[in-house]
């Protein structure tokens, strides 16, 4: 139980007639960074809340850091931070006193605070702009200061609740550089809400998949197109002009699904095969179909894939 970050059992909450989280069992290791996926309304954002102690739940068990939020939230809450998905900045100051507050509330020793916040601000780059009034940000720059705000009392566990919405490309660049160092180089665990699969697929060891408060599905990208039985996909590097002999081909062979081809610069033959023995089988008939082959590329099933594939299973369309 020690080793876990974040378990619950069951944990249900509903709002009126809605199931908001509906039986969810979870378990997220310390250190890993776990992403939490599903479409407007699934129900991360109130998990997020229960795991925090910021809503009760109505049934079910929670221990966060070896803590239950209800019972124990000074604990959890001086051991975490959090991003929420509207974050409440005071506009009227200054982001080095939004800061500030902050980190006495969180109990940063008096003098640690203020080169703490310095350097919270240089880390999310805004130390040029801490002493303006933060009702005079862009949007991105209000983010970041929530962000900073998160890790300010340097929490072994981080909620962040869509961190990068709002933000350019290279902001978004610098929050997941940011999260992978927390993670991988400081031990600290991150729950991470996103819509952004490309952004799931690149931080998160494990992600899982929400639909209508439930937990659909849980593990590796791996694991995950395993799971939901996605066809292999590999990409061929054939030479120019030969793409119709070569769809001619590859079509007879049983265990190839669909193929696809791309007259393009460089012309390319993707085959979806329910067997990788397709693989040797397509090749000895290119071969013998006298199509140049230049590469066999395996295609990895990305999690956008495997997310459509999961809401689809469920007649997710709500
Ligand atoms: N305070 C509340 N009062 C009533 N219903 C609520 C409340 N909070 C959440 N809900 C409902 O619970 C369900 C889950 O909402 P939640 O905000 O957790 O979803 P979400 O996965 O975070 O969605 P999004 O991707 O849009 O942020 C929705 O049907 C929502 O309307
Ligand atoms: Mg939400």
């Amino acid at each position: 139980m020690a080793s876990h970050a974040i378990e619950t059992h069951g944990l249900t909450r509903r709002f009126g007639a809605t199931t908001a989280v509906d039986d969810l069992s979870l378990t997220v290791e310390t250190g890993e960074v776990f992403g939490f996926l599903g479409h407007n309304g699934a129900g991360k954002t109130t998990t997020v809340r229960l795991l925090n102690g910021v809503l009760a739940a109505d049934g079910g068990q929670i221990r966060v850091l070896g803590h239950d939020p209800a019972t124990d939230g000074p604990q959890v809450r001086a051991r975490t931070g959090v991003l929420t998905e509207t974050p409440s900045l005071d506009e009227r100051l200054t982001a080095i006193d939004n800061l500030t507050i902050y980190a006495d509330l969180y109990g940063v020793p008096t003098g640690q605070v203020n080169g703490r916040v310095n350097a919270i601000l240089e880390t999310f780059g805004l130390a040029e702009r801490g002493r303006e009034k933060v009702g005079g940000y862009s949007k991105g720059m209000k983010q970041r200061l929530a962000l900073a705000r998160a890790f300010l009392h340097e929490p072994d566990l981080l909620f962040l609740d869509e961190p990068t919405s709002g933000l350019d490309p290279v902001a978004t660049q610098e929050v997941h550089d940011m999260i992978r160092h927390v993670s991988r180089e400081e031990g600290r665990t991150v729950f991470l809400c996103t819509h952004n699969l490309v952004e799931a697929q690149r931080l998160c060891k494990r992600v899982a998949v929400m639909e209508h408060g439930q937990m659909v599905a849980v593990g590796t990208p791996h694991d995950l197109a395993h799971q939901i039985g996605a066809d292999m996909r590999y990409t061929l590097e054939i030479a120019p002009d030969q793409t119709g002999a070569a769809r001619d081909a590859v079509k007879a062979i049983a265990t190839v699904s669909s193929v696809e081809a791309s007259d393009a610069e460089d012309a390319e033959l993707t085959l979806t095969v329910s067997d990788r023995e397709a693989v040797p089988d397509a090749l000895a008939a290119l071969g013998a179909a006298g199509v140049r082959v230049y590469a066999v590329i395996p295609q990895q099933t990305s999690l956008e894939d495997i997310y459509m594939a999961l809401h689809q299973r469920k007649g997710g369309a709500s």
